[in-house]
């Protein structure tokens, strides 16, 4: 453990590009959530919940995830979790977030649209003014789902541009190629989304370069396996295209076998521009800063790798270009006090 880099990371201004927020529901929240909403669990207790949260793969958490979302019903439900998770993360550094959330697991219910986004925007909107949190939403399409489904998301989405930023694609990866929602994905950038996707996680190399190609991404969520391509890294450095890594996720998803082998130093030693995120943190046991500090010392990254990889969270972000340097100037001053004052 290296306890200097870990003091570094603490308070390091950062952003977060890749959060679930219905993984962010902690098992606490899950019980009381399941009370005032009377809502039955297959558990009684945390220690039940947590003992849950051993998986084989991606699959098997989605399971479990889907099967949470269940307790989330009221605006205020979303507001609450939405909320308790800005808190946490002001506290490490957290200045920046691109949210996902996932409509469909909550219309396929009953729960309408604008009960889950009101819910959701009235928190990051005290999240400006009491925490100085800037955000962006992303609403996630569910991939094992049919095309249609997708097209009502985002017709829904096309009434509220004014709260929904981007697009992106989630759940299960396999044999749910980006080709499959390549005319939910035009329509939705002819109405002016920006378009992110998951690719890359489970799925191979290919799925990466048709998300570029097919769906237009900006952004690539995960992109773990775009590394076992040599054409297809050197193509991700010369387009500048960012990916957003979830360590722990792959770790917990068994994605790799051991922190060791996570690819985000192979990505930064490649000259890709690669971020730090926690996905679902609360299934994955560890908010921002735990994935910072998992990779610095499975990885043993230098105080100016990780300097790099929360200036890059900025540079990857959807900020207008003037914030986003001033987020890096802001992790650069951080960086500077820090250097001297431990000298
Ligand atoms: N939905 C929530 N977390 C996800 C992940 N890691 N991959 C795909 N879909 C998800
Ligand atoms: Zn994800």
């Amino acid at each position: 453990m290296n306890d200097r880099t870990h003091s570094l990371i603490d308070k390091l201004p950062k952003a977060e590009l890749h959060l679930h927020i219905e993984g962010t529901l902690e098992p606490e929240m899950m019980l009381a959530l399941a009370k005032r909403n009377n809502v039955s669990l297959p558990y009684d207790s945390v220690e039940e919940i947590r003992a849950a949260y051993e998986f084989d793969g991606l699959q098997d958490f989605l399971d479990l995830y889907y099967a949470g979302m269940s307790v989330l019903i009221e605006a205020r439900d979303f507001h609450d979790l939405t909320w308790a998770y800005l808190e946490k993360v002001a506290e490490q550094g957290v200045t920046h977030v691109e949210i996902f959330f996932d409509p469909q697991g909550h219309t396929d219910r009953g729960v309408a649209f604008e009960t889950v986004l009101g819910g959701i925007v009235s928190a990051l909107e005290q999240g400006q003014t009491e925490l100085g949190i800037t955000s962006r939403l992303i609403m996630c399409f569910l991939r094992h789902l049919p095309e249609e489904q997708a097209f009502d998301a985002l017709h829904s989405a096309c009434r509220h541009k004014d709260h929904i930023h981007a697009v992106g694609l989630d759940s299960g990866e396999a044999g749910n190629p980006p080709a499959n929602f390549a005319r939910v994905y035009e329509a939705a950038r002819r109405e002016g989304f920006i378009a992110v996707a998951h690719a890359g996680e489970e799925g191979p190399a290919e799925y990466v370069s048709d998300a570029l190609d097919i769906l237009k991404v900006s952004r690539v969520d995960h992109g773990n396996h775009a590394l076992d391509d040599p054409a297809l890294v050197a193509r991700l450095v010369r387009e500048k295209t960012p990916l957003t890594m979830c360590p722990l996720s792959n770790l917990r998803l068994k994605g790799i076998a051991s922190m060791a082998e996570q690819p985000v130093k192979r990505a930064m030693d490649a000259g890709l521009l690669v971020t730090v995120n926690s996905d679902d943190p609360s299934y994955f046991g560890g908010y921002i800063n735990d994935n910072y500090e998992a990779v610095t010392d499975a990885l043993g990254l230098s105080t100016d790798e990780v300097v790099t990889l929360a200036k890059n969270s900025f540079a990857a972000s959807f900020l207008p270009d003037a914030e986003k340097q001033a987020g890096i100037d802001a992790v650069e001053r951080h960086a500077e006090t820090f250097i001297r004052n431990a000298d």
